[in-house]
Protein backbone atom coordinates (compact mmCIF):
# COMPACT_ATOMS: atom_id res chain seq x y z
CA UNK A 1 0.00 0.00 0.00
CA UNK A 2 1.31 3.52 -0.94
CA UNK A 3 0.27 6.90 0.78
CA UNK A 4 0.62 10.37 0.45
CA UNK A 5 1.75 12.46 2.87
CA UNK A 6 0.65 16.47 2.64
CA UNK A 7 2.95 18.87 3.88
CA UNK A 8 1.51 20.82 7.45
CA UNK A 9 2.50 23.69 9.36
CA UNK A 10 3.36 22.76 12.89
CA UNK A 11 3.03 19.98 15.38
CA UNK A 12 0.87 20.49 18.57
CA UNK A 13 -0.84 18.96 21.90
CA UNK A 14 0.37 16.09 24.39
CA UNK A 15 0.17 12.63 23.81
CA UNK A 16 1.26 9.23 25.14
CA UNK A 17 2.80 5.96 23.12
CA UNK A 18 2.46 2.63 22.93
CA UNK A 19 5.43 0.60 24.96
CA UNK A 20 9.12 0.63 24.23
CA UNK A 21 9.85 -2.41 21.40
CA UNK A 22 12.50 -3.98 23.26
CA UNK A 23 11.07 -3.84 26.63
CA UNK A 24 7.45 -5.51 25.87
CA UNK A 25 9.82 -8.00 23.88
CA UNK A 26 11.74 -8.68 26.99
CA UNK A 27 8.30 -8.55 29.13
CA UNK A 28 7.55 -11.68 27.12
CA UNK A 29 10.85 -13.56 27.07
CA UNK A 30 11.77 -13.12 31.34
CA UNK A 31 7.70 -13.73 32.20
CA UNK A 32 7.94 -16.62 30.07
CA UNK A 33 10.40 -18.74 32.39
CA UNK A 34 9.82 -17.12 35.94
CA UNK A 35 8.62 -18.49 38.03
CA UNK A 36 5.43 -17.12 38.82
CA UNK A 37 3.34 -14.79 37.12
CA UNK A 38 4.41 -11.59 34.73
CA UNK A 39 2.35 -8.57 34.23
CA UNK A 40 2.75 -5.68 32.46
CA UNK A 41 0.74 -2.54 31.23
CA UNK A 42 1.34 -0.29 27.84
CA UNK A 43 2.87 -3.51 26.31
CA UNK A 44 3.29 -2.89 22.54
CA UNK A 45 0.67 -4.86 20.31
CA UNK A 46 3.03 -4.02 17.39
CA UNK A 47 3.45 -7.20 14.76
CA UNK A 48 7.04 -7.32 16.28
CA UNK A 49 6.50 -7.90 19.89
CA UNK A 50 3.19 -10.08 19.09
CA UNK A 51 5.61 -12.68 16.90
CA UNK A 52 7.54 -13.13 20.48
CA UNK A 53 4.31 -13.77 22.27
CA UNK A 54 2.76 -15.84 20.03
CA UNK A 55 6.14 -17.98 19.98
CA UNK A 56 5.72 -18.61 23.63
CA UNK A 57 2.14 -19.39 23.18
CA UNK A 58 3.54 -22.30 20.81
CA UNK A 59 5.86 -23.60 23.64
CA UNK A 60 3.06 -24.09 26.19
CA UNK A 61 2.81 -20.81 27.94
CA UNK A 62 -0.29 -18.96 28.76
CA UNK A 63 -0.17 -15.31 27.38
CA UNK A 64 -3.16 -13.08 28.25
CA UNK A 65 -3.82 -9.10 26.21
CA UNK A 66 -6.37 -7.11 27.17
CA UNK A 67 -6.23 -3.63 25.63
CA UNK A 68 -2.78 -2.93 26.31
CA UNK A 69 -1.70 -5.31 29.72
CA UNK A 70 -0.40 -8.59 29.22
CA UNK A 71 -0.54 -11.26 31.28
CA UNK A 72 1.99 -13.91 31.42
CA UNK A 73 1.74 -17.05 33.13
CA UNK A 74 5.51 -18.20 33.55
CA UNK A 75 6.46 -22.06 33.72
CA UNK A 76 10.31 -21.46 35.38
CA UNK A 77 13.82 -21.49 33.51
CA UNK A 78 13.39 -25.11 31.58
CA UNK A 79 9.22 -25.19 31.49
CA UNK A 80 8.90 -24.17 27.93
CA UNK A 81 7.55 -27.14 25.68
CA UNK A 82 8.45 -28.31 22.69
CA UNK A 83 6.59 -26.69 19.62
CA UNK A 84 4.42 -28.80 17.34
CA UNK A 85 5.65 -26.28 14.33
CA UNK A 86 8.24 -23.99 13.41
CA UNK A 87 8.59 -20.92 14.99
CA UNK A 88 7.64 -17.92 12.51
CA UNK A 89 9.16 -14.82 13.90
CA UNK A 90 8.49 -12.56 10.77
CA UNK A 91 10.21 -9.56 10.74
CA UNK A 92 11.38 -9.24 14.35
CA UNK A 93 15.41 -9.64 14.63
CA UNK A 94 15.19 -9.13 18.20
CA UNK A 95 13.00 -12.39 18.81
CA UNK A 96 15.25 -14.23 16.18
CA UNK A 97 18.58 -13.28 17.70
CA UNK A 98 17.79 -13.33 21.55
CA UNK A 99 15.08 -16.53 21.65
CA UNK A 100 17.88 -18.64 21.22
CA UNK A 101 19.64 -18.10 23.98
CA UNK A 102 16.61 -19.38 26.01
CA UNK A 103 15.87 -22.16 23.76
CA UNK A 104 19.41 -23.19 24.56
CA UNK A 105 18.38 -23.99 27.63
CA UNK A 106 15.58 -26.02 26.89
CA UNK A 107 15.64 -30.15 26.47
CA UNK A 108 14.24 -29.75 22.73
CA UNK A 109 15.04 -28.83 19.35
CA UNK A 110 13.22 -26.00 17.55
CA UNK A 111 13.33 -24.16 14.21
CA UNK A 112 13.11 -20.32 13.84
CA UNK A 113 12.22 -18.70 10.89
CA UNK A 114 11.50 -15.29 9.34
CA UNK A 115 10.35 -12.60 6.70
CA UNK A 116 12.14 -12.15 3.13
CA UNK A 117 13.86 -10.00 5.45
CA UNK A 118 14.65 -11.42 8.36
CA UNK A 119 15.94 -14.29 6.11
CA UNK A 120 18.86 -12.27 4.62
CA UNK A 121 19.93 -10.65 8.73
CA UNK A 122 23.51 -12.15 9.88
CA UNK A 123 22.66 -14.77 12.62
CA UNK A 124 26.49 -15.88 12.93
CA UNK A 125 27.21 -13.29 15.82
CA UNK A 126 24.79 -15.60 18.20
CA UNK A 127 26.03 -18.83 16.33
CA UNK A 128 29.14 -18.68 17.07
CA UNK A 129 29.02 -17.55 20.99
CA UNK A 130 26.49 -20.32 21.24
CA UNK A 131 28.69 -22.81 20.04
CA UNK A 132 31.04 -21.88 22.56
CA UNK A 133 28.62 -22.59 25.28
CA UNK A 134 28.08 -26.22 23.79
CA UNK A 135 24.76 -25.39 22.20
CA UNK A 136 23.98 -27.30 19.41
CA UNK A 137 22.73 -24.86 16.70
CA UNK A 138 23.13 -24.05 12.79
CA UNK A 139 21.55 -22.01 10.01
CA UNK A 140 19.99 -24.14 7.29
CA UNK A 141 22.17 -22.00 4.28
CA UNK A 142 25.78 -21.31 3.80
CA UNK A 143 25.39 -18.06 4.96
CA UNK A 144 24.40 -17.83 8.07
CA UNK A 145 20.91 -16.43 7.80
CA UNK A 146 17.55 -18.00 9.10
CA UNK A 147 16.62 -20.61 9.51
CA UNK A 148 17.96 -20.96 12.59
CA UNK A 149 17.63 -24.96 14.56
CA UNK A 150 18.62 -25.51 17.94
CA UNK A 151 18.55 -28.47 20.33
CA UNK A 152 19.21 -27.12 23.50
CA UNK A 153 20.84 -29.36 26.48
CA UNK A 154 23.70 -28.88 28.94
CA UNK A 155 25.53 -25.34 28.64
CA UNK A 156 28.98 -24.19 29.44
CA UNK A 157 29.55 -20.52 30.87
CA UNK A 158 31.37 -18.60 28.33
CA UNK A 159 33.74 -15.28 28.39
CA UNK A 160 32.82 -13.83 25.15
CA UNK A 161 34.04 -10.68 23.44
CA UNK A 162 31.36 -9.55 20.75
CA UNK A 163 32.91 -7.95 17.49
CA UNK A 164 30.09 -5.39 17.47
CA UNK A 165 27.71 -3.86 20.22
CA UNK A 166 24.78 -5.58 19.93
CA UNK A 167 22.18 -5.60 22.86
CA UNK A 168 20.64 -8.70 20.99
CA UNK A 169 23.76 -10.62 21.20
CA UNK A 170 24.44 -9.41 24.23
CA UNK A 171 21.05 -10.63 25.76
CA UNK A 172 21.21 -14.00 23.84
CA UNK A 173 24.48 -14.44 25.55
CA UNK A 174 23.17 -13.34 28.95
CA UNK A 175 19.91 -15.28 28.77
CA UNK A 176 22.07 -18.82 28.23
CA UNK A 177 24.02 -17.79 31.15
CA UNK A 178 20.79 -17.86 33.11
CA UNK A 179 20.99 -21.75 32.16
CA UNK A 180 24.86 -22.50 32.80
CA UNK A 181 26.97 -23.40 36.15
CA UNK A 182 29.15 -20.97 37.55
CA UNK A 183 29.82 -16.96 35.75
CA UNK A 184 28.82 -16.06 32.00
CA UNK A 185 30.21 -12.76 31.13
CA UNK A 186 29.84 -10.65 28.07
CA UNK A 187 32.14 -7.99 26.85
CA UNK A 188 30.74 -5.39 24.51
CA UNK A 189 32.86 -2.76 22.42
CA UNK A 190 30.52 0.34 23.48
CA UNK A 191 27.62 -0.03 25.58
CA UNK A 192 24.84 -1.13 23.95
CA UNK A 193 21.09 -0.80 25.06
CA UNK A 194 20.54 -2.52 28.94
CA UNK A 195 16.94 -3.40 29.25
CA UNK A 196 17.77 -7.43 29.79
CA UNK A 197 20.77 -6.34 32.55
CA UNK A 198 17.87 -4.17 34.18
CA UNK A 199 15.14 -6.38 33.56
CA UNK A 200 16.55 -9.94 34.60
CA UNK A 201 18.34 -7.71 38.09
CA UNK A 202 14.61 -6.82 39.00
CA UNK A 203 13.09 -10.20 38.41
CA UNK A 204 16.18 -11.11 40.47
CA UNK A 205 18.66 -12.57 38.36
CA UNK A 206 22.56 -11.88 39.63
CA UNK A 207 24.02 -9.90 37.17
CA UNK A 208 26.95 -6.90 37.31
CA UNK A 209 28.60 -5.39 34.89
CA UNK A 210 31.99 -3.57 35.11
CA UNK A 211 33.01 -1.04 32.60
CA UNK A 212 32.41 -2.78 29.53
CA UNK A 213 31.56 -6.37 30.70
CA UNK A 214 27.99 -7.61 32.11
CA UNK A 215 28.44 -11.05 33.76
CA UNK A 216 25.56 -13.08 35.25
CA UNK A 217 25.21 -16.24 37.60
CA UNK A 218 23.43 -19.13 36.17
CA UNK A 219 20.79 -21.39 37.64
CA UNK A 220 18.94 -18.79 39.48
CA UNK A 221 15.38 -18.78 39.12
CA UNK A 222 13.27 -15.73 38.02
CA UNK A 223 10.63 -14.25 39.85
CA UNK A 224 7.20 -12.92 38.34
CA UNK A 225 6.98 -9.31 38.54
CA UNK A 226 4.44 -6.74 37.09
CA UNK A 227 5.82 -3.53 35.09
CA UNK A 228 4.93 -0.91 33.61
CA UNK A 229 6.34 -0.30 29.96
CA UNK A 230 7.42 3.48 29.34
CA UNK A 231 6.63 4.67 25.72
CA UNK A 232 8.79 3.98 23.10
CA UNK A 233 11.38 6.70 22.81
CA UNK A 234 12.39 5.48 19.37
CA UNK A 235 9.02 6.08 18.34
CA UNK A 236 8.56 9.67 19.98
CA UNK A 237 12.12 10.35 17.78
CA UNK A 238 9.52 10.94 14.97
CA UNK A 239 7.14 13.30 16.46
CA UNK A 240 10.29 15.17 18.08
CA UNK A 241 11.98 15.51 14.84
CA UNK A 242 8.81 16.75 13.41
CA UNK A 243 8.71 19.46 16.11
CA UNK A 244 12.04 20.19 15.61
CA UNK A 245 11.55 20.88 11.87
CA UNK A 246 8.06 22.55 11.65
CA UNK A 247 8.12 26.18 13.05
CA UNK A 248 5.76 27.25 15.83
CA UNK A 249 5.94 23.33 17.17
CA UNK A 250 5.15 22.77 20.91
CA UNK A 251 4.39 18.86 21.96
CA UNK A 252 4.53 16.92 25.12
CA UNK A 253 4.84 13.13 24.71
CA UNK A 254 4.36 11.68 28.35
CA UNK A 255 6.00 8.77 30.36
CA UNK A 256 8.40 7.96 27.76
CA UNK A 257 11.66 5.75 28.51
CA UNK A 258 14.62 7.39 29.30
CA UNK A 259 16.88 4.71 29.54
CA UNK A 260 20.42 6.72 29.28
CA UNK A 261 21.61 3.73 26.69
CA UNK A 262 18.99 4.54 24.64
CA UNK A 263 18.75 8.42 24.80
CA UNK A 264 21.35 9.09 21.94
CA UNK A 265 18.95 10.81 19.74
CA UNK A 266 17.84 13.08 22.42
CA UNK A 267 21.52 13.96 23.65
CA UNK A 268 22.50 14.70 19.51
CA UNK A 269 19.75 17.09 19.18
CA UNK A 270 20.47 18.92 22.04
CA UNK A 271 23.92 19.43 21.10
CA UNK A 272 22.22 20.40 17.63
CA UNK A 273 20.81 23.32 20.09
CA UNK A 274 17.00 21.77 19.40
CA UNK A 275 14.77 23.02 22.43
CA UNK A 276 13.91 20.15 24.65
CA UNK A 277 12.75 19.98 28.05
CA UNK A 278 12.52 17.09 30.13
CA UNK A 279 9.83 16.84 33.09
CA UNK A 280 8.45 14.69 36.12
CA UNK A 281 11.38 11.83 35.47
CA UNK A 282 11.06 9.06 37.65
CA UNK A 283 14.08 6.63 38.32
CA UNK A 284 12.31 3.53 39.77
CA UNK A 285 13.60 0.48 38.32
CA UNK A 286 13.18 -1.35 36.45
CA UNK A 287 13.56 1.55 33.21
CA UNK A 288 13.19 5.44 34.40
CA UNK A 289 10.86 7.56 32.43
CA UNK A 290 9.56 11.28 32.03
CA UNK A 291 7.76 13.63 29.98
CA UNK A 292 9.60 15.11 27.00
CA UNK A 293 8.31 18.51 25.61
CA UNK A 294 9.78 19.76 22.86
CA UNK A 295 9.69 23.09 20.91
CA UNK A 296 10.64 24.14 17.56
CA UNK A 297 14.19 25.86 17.26
CA UNK A 298 16.54 25.93 14.09
CA UNK A 299 19.10 23.26 14.42
CA UNK A 300 23.08 22.90 14.06
CA UNK A 301 25.26 20.31 12.44
CA UNK A 302 27.31 18.26 14.58
CA UNK A 303 29.40 15.01 14.66
CA UNK A 304 28.18 11.69 15.62
CA UNK A 305 30.75 9.60 16.76
CA UNK A 306 30.96 5.76 16.54
CA UNK A 307 30.99 4.96 20.18
CA UNK A 308 27.64 6.84 20.10
CA UNK A 309 25.91 5.16 17.34
CA UNK A 310 24.84 1.96 19.37
CA UNK A 311 22.65 4.82 22.21
CA UNK A 312 20.79 5.98 18.77
CA UNK A 313 21.22 3.40 16.39
CA UNK A 314 17.32 2.84 15.21
CA UNK A 315 16.65 6.70 15.38
CA UNK A 316 20.07 7.22 12.54
CA UNK A 317 17.31 7.23 9.78
CA UNK A 318 15.23 10.28 11.62
CA UNK A 319 18.17 11.90 12.39
CA UNK A 320 19.57 11.91 9.12
CA UNK A 321 16.50 14.18 8.29
CA UNK A 322 17.16 16.21 10.44
CA UNK A 323 20.84 16.49 9.51
CA UNK A 324 19.35 17.67 6.38
CA UNK A 325 17.71 21.00 6.99
CA UNK A 326 20.66 21.94 10.12
CA UNK A 327 22.90 24.55 9.29
CA UNK A 328 26.03 23.26 8.35
CA UNK A 329 27.60 19.46 7.60
CA UNK A 330 26.73 16.86 9.55
CA UNK A 331 29.07 13.50 9.95
CA UNK A 332 27.51 10.77 11.32
CA UNK A 333 30.65 8.11 12.21
CA UNK A 334 30.63 4.27 11.71
CA UNK A 335 26.84 3.57 10.39
CA UNK A 336 28.23 0.04 9.56
CA UNK A 337 25.56 -1.76 11.44
CA UNK A 338 22.55 0.27 9.51
CA UNK A 339 23.49 -1.51 6.74
CA UNK A 340 22.34 -4.82 8.17
CA UNK A 341 18.88 -3.73 9.81
CA UNK A 342 15.84 -4.25 8.60
CA UNK A 343 17.40 -3.38 5.23
CA UNK A 344 20.24 -1.04 4.33
CA UNK A 345 18.88 2.00 6.03
CA UNK A 346 22.19 3.88 4.79
CA UNK A 347 20.80 2.94 1.40
CA UNK A 348 17.15 3.74 2.11
CA UNK A 349 18.01 7.14 4.03
CA UNK A 350 20.43 8.21 1.25
CA UNK A 351 18.24 7.21 -2.13
CA UNK A 352 14.98 9.12 -0.35
CA UNK A 353 16.48 12.25 0.97
CA UNK A 354 18.58 12.44 -2.29
CA UNK A 355 15.12 12.11 -4.09
CA UNK A 356 14.06 15.04 -1.69
CA UNK A 357 17.14 17.44 -2.89
CA UNK A 358 19.59 16.54 -0.23
CA UNK A 359 23.57 16.93 -0.59
CA UNK A 360 24.43 13.25 0.92
CA UNK A 361 26.75 10.51 0.78
CA UNK A 362 27.95 7.53 2.35
CA UNK A 363 31.47 6.97 2.57
CA UNK A 364 34.32 4.77 4.12
CA UNK A 365 30.76 3.78 6.87
CA UNK A 366 30.58 7.19 7.51
CA UNK A 367 27.28 9.31 6.72
CA UNK A 368 27.81 13.04 5.35
CA UNK A 369 25.18 15.66 5.04
CA UNK A 370 25.15 18.77 4.34
CA UNK A 371 22.17 21.14 5.91
CA UNK A 372 20.04 22.73 2.99
CA UNK A 373 18.34 25.69 3.25
CA UNK A 374 14.82 25.12 1.88
CA UNK A 375 12.13 23.05 2.13
CA UNK A 376 12.91 19.45 0.95
CA UNK A 377 11.56 18.66 -2.62
CA UNK A 378 8.44 17.16 -3.25
CA UNK A 379 9.57 13.35 -4.41
CA UNK A 380 8.46 9.93 -4.91
CA UNK A 381 9.70 8.11 -1.80
CA UNK A 382 10.07 4.49 -0.66
CA UNK A 383 10.12 2.65 2.78
CA UNK A 384 11.71 -0.49 1.21
CA UNK A 385 9.65 -2.46 3.38
CA UNK A 386 11.20 -1.01 6.54
CA UNK A 387 9.13 0.58 9.24
CA UNK A 388 11.57 3.35 10.22
CA UNK A 389 13.14 4.03 6.95
CA UNK A 390 8.91 4.45 5.81
CA UNK A 391 8.35 6.67 9.37
CA UNK A 392 11.57 9.09 8.66
CA UNK A 393 10.18 9.52 5.26
CA UNK A 394 6.89 10.55 6.61
CA UNK A 395 8.00 12.92 8.73
CA UNK A 396 10.67 14.66 6.00
CA UNK A 397 7.86 14.76 3.94
CA UNK A 398 5.60 17.05 6.56
CA UNK A 399 8.18 19.50 5.45
CA UNK A 400 8.62 19.23 1.71
CA UNK A 401 7.01 21.74 -1.27
CA UNK A 402 4.37 19.53 -2.26
CA UNK A 403 2.82 15.82 -1.85
CA UNK A 404 5.21 12.89 -1.35
CA UNK A 405 3.98 9.41 -2.39
CA UNK A 406 5.60 6.67 0.20
CA UNK A 407 5.79 3.43 -1.25
CA UNK A 408 4.97 0.11 0.71
CA UNK A 409 3.84 2.20 3.79
CA UNK A 410 2.38 -0.97 5.72
CA UNK A 411 5.54 -2.06 7.58
CA UNK A 412 5.14 0.79 9.88
CA UNK A 413 2.41 -2.38 11.69
CA UNK A 414 6.16 -3.66 12.57
CA UNK A 415 6.64 -1.37 15.46
CA UNK A 416 4.22 1.52 15.17
CA UNK A 417 0.30 0.58 13.75
CA UNK A 418 -0.86 3.69 15.51
CA UNK A 419 1.74 6.18 13.93
CA UNK A 420 -0.59 7.96 11.33
CA UNK A 421 -3.24 8.35 14.05
CA UNK A 422 -1.23 10.27 16.33
CA UNK A 423 0.40 12.01 13.77
CA UNK A 424 -3.11 13.13 12.58
CA UNK A 425 -4.20 14.24 16.37
CA UNK A 426 -1.03 16.18 16.52
CA UNK A 427 -1.85 18.18 12.95
C1 LIG B 1 17.31 -4.16 19.90
C2 LIG B 1 18.63 -3.87 19.68
C3 LIG B 1 19.12 -3.15 18.49
C4 LIG B 1 18.02 -2.41 17.77
C5 LIG B 1 16.78 -3.24 17.62
C6 LIG B 1 16.25 -3.71 18.96
C7 LIG B 1 16.92 -4.91 21.10
O1 LIG B 1 19.71 -4.09 17.62
O2 LIG B 1 18.48 -1.98 16.51
O3 LIG B 1 15.76 -2.48 16.97
O4 LIG B 1 15.73 -4.92 21.47
O5 LIG B 1 17.81 -5.51 21.72
P1 LIG B 1 21.23 -4.56 17.81
O6 LIG B 1 21.34 -5.06 19.16
O7 LIG B 1 21.48 -5.64 16.79
O8 LIG B 1 22.05 -3.35 17.50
Amino acid sequence: MDKTIKPIERLHGQIDLPGDKSISHRVVFIGGISGGNTSASNFLTAEDSLRTVSAFRDMGIDIEIKDKNIMIAGKGLKGLRKPDKELYLGNSGTTMRILPGILAGQNFEATLTGDESLSKRPMDRIIEPLRKMGVDIHSKNEKGFPPLVIKGGIIKPVEYATRVASAQVKSCILFAGLYAKNVTSVTEPFISRDHTERMLKFCGAKISRKHLTVSIEGKAELDGKKFFIPGDISAAAFFIAGACILEGSDITIRNIGLNATRTGFLDAIIKMGADVSIKKRTENPPEPYGDIRVRFRKLKSIVVEEKDIPLLIDEVPVLAVLASLAEGRTVIKGTGELRVKETDRIFSITENLKRMGVDIRAEDGNLIINGRKKRFAKAALNSFKDHRTAMSAAVAALYADGDCRIKDIECINTSFPEFFDILDYLK
